[in-house]
């Protein structure tokens, strides 16, 4: 039996890997989720043969109540609320770590089976797995705007106290555990620390954060895995962490930021203060659907940059729409795609995707910016950080952080509701640029009402 449990475990990890490669590309990414599922499910009910571990219907029990819950909160959620949802798996996984971590211990200090591995792995893993529960609260709190920051000058000293507290803690527990003081007195430590290691970090770092959660979740479950003797969740645990490491390094290079500078700086907490009015007053200049058919027929290339208004105006499909009438106009038409545009990794591919629109089409930003110098009108529908041109400047808030350049086309049309500012809070010079015209109005509105006066041309 334990054969069959350990080869079910490796063709698990195979899928694991094939999927994780699968969702390096959009075009195979469908099949990588499903590759993933499929060794995930694969791994549960080979877990299920070894009853050594729980019984059935407990076991039983939890994949209805997981598969319940999982299915309805992915069924409500919103596309803009994605990152919400997985700030909280990624905090379900760090707790699980530490229910685990401390069910075992309950069993081992029993049987006093307790050895150095063991013990170092369990106190890694209730560290690493409180950290993560706790943080991914506050990230999840915040990105919903429930939670907002906090002054760091007290907290920072003493996180810093806490984690050597934590460290101290873990060795003492490794050098002689007695009993559930050392483990516990970890398990508290990181809890607390999840808390105010992520409280005083800004809102918009929060993208970077919760990755590096994502990358937490995944040691935790690593440690646990080397606790339980469990070689799957090692596999898979080091894979989470790997590509949670991964994608927090990118997204840092996308935000121009270092990751001690996200951890101990607050983005958005510095640059000077700058009155909308100064920047705005009397510059702007707005344009109404017609006037855009008008620009775009004689068009012969456009650059559409979405941006997170797309997402919550839902404009995908009347935005392909228009992009196919431009292009029976003999127009032609990319996207140009930022790391960071929308709420999460991806956010943009993913609703493009959703209105089937070509992956061709869709443009990584180092590629498309040398093109809009000759580019005829570069649309910016619902974006505002990735395309503002302070982010050149020394002191701002969103300062070195690599944006669109769409300020270099002919003409730019900015589609958005008002004058109000993006994620940063900064006002945006884009709007007031001599070659700008402002469409006001809702992203998804917009674009059928172009698309209607360009068909009635
Ligand atoms: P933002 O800078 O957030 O700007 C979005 C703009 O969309 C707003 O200015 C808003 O203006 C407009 N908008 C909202 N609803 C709209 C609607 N129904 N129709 C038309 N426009 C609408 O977006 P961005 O340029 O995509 O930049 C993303 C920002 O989020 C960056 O600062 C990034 O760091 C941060 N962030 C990114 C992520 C990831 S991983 N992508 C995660 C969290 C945070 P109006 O209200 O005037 O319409």
């Amino acid at each position: 039996m334990s054969n069959l449990i350990q080869a079910g475990y490796l063709v698990s990890a195979i899928l694991f890997i094939l999927g994780l490669k699968g969702l390096g590309r959009p075009r195979t990414a469908v099949r990588g989720n499903q590759l993933g599922a499929l060794g995930m499910l694969l791994a549960v009910v080979v877990t299920l043969t070894n009853e050594q571990i729980v019984a059935w219907p407990i076991m039983i029990a939890g994949i209805i109540v997981g598969t319940v819950l999982g299915a309805l909160l992915a069924l409500r959620v919103q596309m803009t609320g994605m990152p919400e949802l997985v700030a909280l798996y990624n905090g379900f996984g760090g707790i699980a770590s530490v229910l685990v971590v401390l069910a075992s211990y309950d069993q081992v200090i029993h049987t006093g089976t307790e050895d150095l591995t063991y013990l170092i792995a369990a106190a890694a893993s209730a560290v690493i797995g409180a950290i993560t529960f706790t943080g991914s609260i506050i990230a999840f709190g915040k990105l919903n705007e429930s939670i907002s920051s906090v002054n760091s000058s007290l907290i920072r000293p003493a996180n810093a106290i806490m984690l050597v507290g934590a460290l101290a803690a873990g060795i003492a527990f490794v050098a002689s555990p007695q009993g559930w003081t050392w483990l516990l007195i970890l398990t508290v430590l990181g809890l607390i620390l999840g808390l105010t290691v992520v409280l005083p970090i800004g809102g918009a770092d929060m993208p970077v954060i919760i990755a590096l959660l994502n990358s937490l979740s995944g040691l935790a479950a690593a440690a646990t895995g080397f606790a339980i003797g469990n070689t799957l969740l090692i596999i898979a645990g080091s894979l989470v962490g790997a590509s949670g490491l991964i994608l927090t390094q990118v997204m840092c290079k996308a935000m121009n930021r270092t990751l001690t500078n996200v951890l101990f700086s607050s983005m958005g907490a510095g640059g000077a203060t700058v009155d909308p009015n100064d920047v705005y007053e009397g510059k702007v200049r707005t344009t109404s659907a017609d006037d855009v058919a008008m620009i775009l027929d004689t068009a012969e290339r456009v650059v559409i940059v979405p941006g997170y208004g797309l997402a919550v105006a839902q404009a995908q499909h009347a935005v392909r729409d228009l992009t196919r009438t431009l292009e029976e106009n003999g127009t032609e038409v990319v996207f140009a795609i930022h790391p960071v545009a929308g709420r999460m990794p991806g956010h943009m591919n993913v609703l493009l995707a959703e209105a089937e629109i070509d992956y061709e089409k869709l443009i990584e930003m180092d590629v498309v910016n040398p093109t809009f110098a000759q580019t005829d009108v570069a649309i910016v529908l619902g974006a505002n950080d990735v395309v503002n041109p302070v982010a050149r400047e020394a002191d701002s808030a969103i300062s070195g952080m690599p944006i669109l350049d769409v300020d270099q086309a002919r003409t730019v049309i900015v589609i958005k509701r008002s004058l109000s500012p993006g994620f940063a809070g900064i006002p945006n010079p884009l709007f007031a640029a001599d070659n700008t015209l402002m469409l006001f109005g809702d992203g998804k509105a917009a674009a059928v009402d172009i698309n209607a006066a360009m068909a009635a041309l």
